[in-house]
């Protein structure tokens, strides 16, 4: 997402300052191209001398500096950008920005750009809650501009509270959702993600080699996209996604009535999570111990199947999708299961195919659409597949006033079981 963008990063004086030495790093691997501009007091926390060898660029700090010709500086560096980020932002530049005053080369750009500006404010918690940085923050969102953070825990002063700047991982992640179009705006997506566990006693269970990487990928693309986000998702060791409200879960009947409890309020749901089939009929309550007999024998019975659940009591306007794991007759196995299940698409891929399916970072998928739509998706990076999955979605959705199957006449109350 960020290959070949053109990114300003804006860094004011704050401790955390030494922070976007790595945010910059982050940004560069990811491909962009970063601009470093400098203010005075930031360079009293690191040099321009770390930013220049990290972005390969000249690092700005002086307002006069970048005269070429006939082009001005800070207006050049703001028109060729396609965002611009302020990490740390500290009390002063949004006090400046937000009252309009531009006397160094950073806050000159700014106000020269029209770009997406996003802030990443890091600052002493009495002063983050002081009337007036609150006041000015909520000016500036009012004005359209961008905020990650603050976040809360121990701040370079001692004290603990609000003012961390935010990890550079989730300003990346806030960056790239600047950058994104906003087309699935005013809509809550459900995703599901990661393995069910199944036990059999304290210490044992059933699951499957799901991750949860597809989804979780799927749940920051919808938010990126402007979507209110609810992920569930069963045990994984993944980072929780920026803004997104995490419901945790871990057997199949919990996903149940976690997605059923918060289905009504979604206008897209996307079930990426490998949910166990089958569950032990009886958990024992005590470790059942080696040497207690012959090998216990595993009685199982058929968990709910939550996304034919959900076909079944589908409103006719929302977008329902499933994944379809397959090992062999994929494109067989994921159309019986588009019809079955009533969605509006399948997304199948075939998990042992190499680059796809569990724990690695890439995937390689084909998406079957309920109107016959048959869209292969190469090996990519699970984010940019999450992305083709939501760019369908987002189109879905705006013609989903045209259900694709006729809706039952009688419609059940939206959640009943059968
Ligand atoms: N699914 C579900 N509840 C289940 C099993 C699967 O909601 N008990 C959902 C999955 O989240 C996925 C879709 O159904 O979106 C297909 O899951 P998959 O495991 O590929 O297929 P199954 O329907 O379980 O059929 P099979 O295991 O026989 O391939």
């Amino acid at each position: 997402m960020l290959r070949g963008k053109e990114i300003l990063l804006g860094v004011t004086g704050g401790i955390a300052a030494y922070k976007s030495v790595y945010l910059c790093r982050e940004l560069t691997v990811r491909g962009a191209n970063v601009h470093v501009v400098m203010t005075k007091n930031a360079m009293n926390f690191v040099t321009p001398l770390t930013f220049q060898t990290i972005s390969g660029n000249p690092v700005t700090h002086r307002m006069f500096e970048l005269f070429r010709g006939p082009e001005i500086g800070h207006v050049a560096l703001a028109d060729r950008a396609h965002a611009l980020v302020v990490a740390p932002a500290t009390a002063n530049i949004l006090g400046k920005v937000a009252n309009g005053l531009a006397d160094d080369f950073l806050s000159t750009m700014i106000m020269a750009t029209r770009v997406p500006v996003l802030f990443a404010p890091a600052m002493n918690v009495v002063m983050w809650e002081s009337a007036a940085v609150q006041d000015n923050v909520r000016r500036l969102k009012e004005r359209g501009f961008a905020f990650v953070g603050p976040a809360e825990g121990e701040l370079a002063c001692g004290v603990k509270g609000k003012g961390k700047m935010a990890d550079p991982l989730q300003i990346v992640e806030a960056l790239e959702g600047v950058l994104t179009p906003d087309d699935l705006a005013g809509e809550t997506v459900l995703v599901t993600a990661g393995p069910t566990l199944e036990p059999m006693d304290p210490v044992r269970f059933i699951s499957n080699h799901s991750s949860g990487k597809m989804g979780y990928a799927l749940a920051r693309a919808a938010v990126r996209r402007g979507a209110r986000v609810i992920l569930i998702s069963g045990p994984t060791s993944l980072p929780p996604p920026l803004n997104a409200e995490v419901i945790r879960v871990t057997t199949a009947r919990e996903m149940r009535e976690a997605v059923l409890t918060q289905a009504g309020r979604a206008s897209v749901i996307v079930m990426a999570a490998a949910v166990c089939d089958w569950r032990p009929v009886a958990m024992a309550s005590q470790k059942i111990k080696k040497r207690s007999g012959a090998p216990p024998s595993l009685e199982l019975e058929p968990n709910p199947d939550i996304l034919k659940e959900l076909g079944r009591n589908k409103r006719p306007d929302q977008i329902l999708v499933g994944f379809a794991a397959e090992t062999h007759d994929m494109e067989k196995g994921a159309r019986v299961k588009l019809a079955e299940k009533r969605l509006d698409a399948i997304v199948a891929n075939d998990v042992t195919a190499p680059g796809s399916g569990f724990h690695v970072d890439t995937n390689e998928v084909v998406i079957f659409t309920a109107s016959g739509e048959r869209i292969g998706v190469p090996r990519m990076s699970k984010d940019r597949v999450a992305d083709r999955i939501l760019g369908l979605v987002a189109k879905l959705r705006r013609g989903s006033q045209k259900p694709s199957w006729e809706p039952e006449a009688e419609r059940p109350e939206f959640w009943e079981e059968g």
